[in-house]
């Protein structure tokens, strides 16, 4: 089954194209990644999935319904949560404060107790925190708050957008734990980084996007195999 089907997408800035006709599908149950260079449209392109950017042209379709043109807002609701680069907590309440607004959807707040319960277990260094405020972490202690807070919308698909970015390599170890933990779990990912090596080696599938068009794509270990993919991604 497909979870998140996005077809032929374009879009980009005032006049200026940054995407090309991407297509790509996450199936549900898996992590799927997105790699590329800096600049090569990754941001850009789950702004757009997110409906934070207009689309040009193309289609998203999320549990078998057309959610091109519906908001963030909306698109959040039905279980897209996208965690983006710039982590947006809100640094002045505590982590628990923080992990409430998390729970907005009405899907996610009859079972808020349990979902908490779920988060803090995955994510104890939090529990331990849960009335600190949310400012004063390590930067990536914030990374894995705003990874909660994502969680506690129990999204259907969860959108990573350079998780590991400025964190310590302690903290990147971590990270990648609990996104292995949350694949166990079945739940459907996309992750978008710059750690094309991390990256390929914990995902399914992956798609390689350069200069806003998909390069190529395949199962995460083939693609690791790939003479262009070793040389220009890898370093090898
Ligand atoms: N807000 C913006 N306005 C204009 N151009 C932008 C904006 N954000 C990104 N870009 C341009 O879009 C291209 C793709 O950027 P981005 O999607 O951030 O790439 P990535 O996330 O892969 O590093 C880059 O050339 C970048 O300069
Ligand atoms: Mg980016």
């Amino acid at each position: 089954m497909i979870a998140l089907d996005v077809k032929g997408i374009e879009s980009g800035y005032g006049e200026v194209q940054i995407l090309w006709g991407v297509s790509l599908g996450l199936e549900e149950g898996r992590l799927t990644t997105i790699v590329g260079s800096n600049g090569s449209g990754k941001t850009t392109l789950l702004r757009t999935v997110m409906g934070l950017i207009p689309t040009w042209k193309g289609s998203v379709t999320f549990d078998g319904s057309d959610i091109t043109r519906l908001s963030p807002h909306k698109k959040a609701q039905m279980g897209l949560v996208l965690i983006p680069e710039a982590r947006q907590l809100f640094t002045d309440m505590t982590v628990l404060e923080n992990l409430e607004m998390g729970a907005t959807p009405a899907r996610a707040r009859g079972d808020y107790r349990q979902t908490l319960d779920w988060v803090f277990d995955l994510l104890p260094r939090l529990a331990e925190r849960r009335n600190q405020i949310a400012g004063t972490l390590s930067g990536g202690e914030q990374q894995m708050l705003a990874i909660a807070r994502g969680l506690m919308s129990k999204p259907k698909a969860l959108m990573f957008d350079e998780p590991s970015l400025g964190l310590s390599p302690v903290m990147v170890t971590n990270l990648f734990e609990v996104i292995l933990k949350l694949k166990q779990q079945e739940i459907t990912m996309l992750l978008v980084e710059q750690n094309v090596q991390l990256a390929l080696a914990v995902s399914d599938y992956a798609y390689v996007l350069s200069n806003g068009r998909i390069e190529f794509e395949g199962e995460a270990r083939q693609v690791r195999e790939m003479e262009a993919v070793r040389r220009t991604y890898l370093g090898l």
